[in-house]
C-alpha cells in the first residue's frame, strides 16, 4: 500500500485548479441509464469513486469510452440489473443506480452497502420512497431485490430526513415514472441541482429546482436523449485547500471553481481572520497570520458541509483559543480526533460534539487515514507540523481527491507518495 510522506512547515504560494465534483459525477454517471443515447460528460474527477461507478455500469452491459477531456457512457447495452456486493462493499453510493435501473427495466438487485467508517447510514428513506411509487422491495441475502413490472407511478414523497443520495435517487426514479412525483423536504445540495437541471434540460421538466420541493414531470417509461454536459466544481475539494492556505497563512489561489457553493464555508474562514478575492470562476485566500477560534455546526446545505468538518478541526489546532465543533448528519464522523491527538492537538470529545483547545504545536509522526475527508484533514495537519507526516491508508484520499500529492507538490508542498 502506498502512502504520503509530508515535510512540515512549508510555505505554500500558487494556484491550484479544481476539478469536477465526485459527489455531483456519481449520480450524473447513475442517470445515463435513464438514456438511450451514449452520453458524454466532461470534468470528471479522477477519482476511485468515478472509477468504481464506472466499472459497476460496465459490469451491468454498459460501455465506457474514456477520451482526454470526457467519458462517452453507453447504457443501451445493459443486459442484467444484480449489483453485487464486491463493488457495492467498495463504495456505498452505488445505491445511486437502483432508482434509475428500477425505472427503466422494472426490477434491480442492489447489495445492501453494509456499515461504513463514519456511520449506520441506512437507505430505509430511499427503499420507502420507492415502495410509494410502487415498487415492491424485498431483503434477501443482503440484497435489495426490487420490482416494478408494471413501472412506477408518480406520488408525493415527504422525506423524514433531507437525504442527498435519497434525493437524487427518487429524482431519476421519478424522472421515468408515469405521471408527476412531488418530493418534499429534499436535499438542496448543488450536486443535487446539477442532476435536476440536466434532466430538466434533456426532457424531464423538474419545477422547484434548488429548493426543498420538486415536482418531477415524469416520461411514463421513455428514455430520454441527454446532450453533452460538464461536472460541476468539487466545492469540497476546494474547501480542503482553502483550508491549506489558511492553516500554512499563506495565499493560495483556486482556479475553475464555483464560489457560488462555498457561501458557509467562505464565512467561517472570514470568521477565523482570512480574507478573500473572488471572481466568477477563481477565489484567492489571503490568510490572516493569527488564526481566531471559531463555532461550527455541521448540517445540510447550504448550512455548513458536514463534509469540510474534519478539515475545521485540524485548522482550530491552530486557532488561538477554543473551538467548538458540532457534527449533526453522522455519528462517527470524529475519527480523525485520534490521530489529530496523536500529533499534538489538543481535543476532547463529548458526544458529537469536539471542543480543541487552540493553539497547539502539531509534531509529525505516522498517522493512518480512516475515511476520505479525515485523510485530508491529517494533510492539513501535516503541513504545518514540526517535522515529517506519514499518513497511512491513502487509499481513503484516493477515493475522492484528485491529484492531491502533485496539486500540494506544484505549490510549494513537500509531499512524497512512497510504498509501504
Ligand atoms: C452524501 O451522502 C455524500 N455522498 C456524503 O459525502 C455527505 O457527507 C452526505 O451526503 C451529507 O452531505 C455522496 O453524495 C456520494 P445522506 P449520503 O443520505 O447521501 C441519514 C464524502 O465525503 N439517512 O444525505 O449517503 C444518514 O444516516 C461523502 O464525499 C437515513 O437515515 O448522505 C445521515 O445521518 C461522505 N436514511 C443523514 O441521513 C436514509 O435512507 C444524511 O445522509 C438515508 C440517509
Amino acid at each position: 500500500m502506498d502512502y504520503l510522506q509530508i515535510q512540515g512547515i512549508k510555505s505554500l504560494n500558487g494556484t491550484i485548479e479544481i476539478s469536477g465534483a465526485k459527489n455531483a459525477s456519481l449520480p450524473l454517471i447513475a442517470m445515463t441509464i435513464l438514456a438511450k443515447n451514449s452520453v458524454s460528460i466532461k470534468n470528471l474527477p479522477d477519482v476511485v469513486d468515478i472509477k468504481t461507478l464506472l466499472k459497476l455500469l460496465t459490469n451491468l452491459g454498459a460501455t465506457c469510452d474514456f477520451h482526454d477531456d470526457k467519458v462517452l457512457v453507453d447504457t443501451s447495452t445493459i443486459t442484467q440489473t444484480k449489483a453485487t456486493y464486491d463493488i457495492v462493499k467498495t463504495m456505498r453510493a452505488s445505491i445511486l443506480v437502483l432508482g434509475p435501473i428500477l425505472a427503466r427495466f422494472g426490477h434491480c438487485e442492489v447489495s445492501l452497502p453494509g456499515g461504513c467508517a463514519i456511520g449506520q447510514r441506512p437507505i430505509d428513506l430511499h427503499l420507502k420512497a420507492l415502495e410509494q411509487m410502487g415498487a415492491k422491495i424485498n431483503i434477501n441475502a443482503g440484497y435489495v431485490e426490487a420490482s416494478a413490472p408494471n413501472g412506477l407511478k408518480g406520488c408525493n414523497i415527504n422525506f423524514d430526513k433531507i437525504t442527498v443520495t435519497g434525493t437524487a435517487n427518487i429524482v431519476m426514479a421519478a424522472a421515468l415514472a408515469d405521471g408527476n412525483t412531488t418530493i418534499t423536504n429534499a436535499a438542496r445540495e448543488p450536486e443535487v441541482v446539477q442532476l435536476c437541471e440536466i434532466l430538466n434540460a434533456n426532457g424531464v421538466q423538474i419545477d422547484g429546482i434548488g429548493t426543498a420541493i420538486l415536482t418531477v414531470h415524469g416520461t411514463a417509461g421513455k428514455c430520454i436523449d441527454i446532450k453533452e454536459f460538464s461536472v460541476i466544481p468539487d466545492r469540497i475539494e476546494a474547501g480542503t485547500y482553502l483550508c491549506a492556505g489558511a492553516i500554512t497563512r499563506c495565499e493560495l489561489s483556486l482556479s475553475k471553481v464555483e464560489p457560488k457553493h462555498l457561501g458557509a464555508v467562505l464565512s467561517k474562514l472570514e470568521e477565523m481572520g482570512s480574507s478573500f478575492t473572488i471572481t466568477e470562476d477563481t477565489i484567492t485566500i489571503h490568510p490572516s497570520q493569527d488564526i481566531k477560534p471559531v463555532k461550527i455546526v455541521t448540517q445540510e446545505y447550504p448550512a455548513f458541509p458536514t463534509d469540510m468538518q474534519a478539515q475545521f478541526l485540524a485548522l482550530a489546532t491552530q486557532a488561538d483559543g477554543v473551538s467548538i465543533i458540532e457534527e449533526r448528519l453522522f455519528e462517527n464522523r470524529f475519527m480523525h480526533v485520534s490521530e489529530l491527538q496523536r500529533m499534538g492537538a489538543d481535543i476532547t470529545l463529548s458526544g458529537n460534539i469536539a471542543t480543541v483547545n487552540g493553539k497547539n504545536q502539531l509534531c509529525g509522526t505516522d498517522v493512518m487515514a480512516t475515511d476520505l475527508r479525515a485523510s485530508s484533514a491529517l494533510v492539513l495537519a501535516a503541513l504545518v507540523a514540526e517535522g515529517k507526516t506519514d499518513i497511512h491508508r491513502i487509499y481513503h484520499l484516493d477515493r475522492g481527491y484528485d491529484r492531491l500529492k502533485e496539486k500540494l507538490e506544484a505549490v510549494g508542498a513537500k509531499i512524497q507518495r512512497l510504498k509501504e
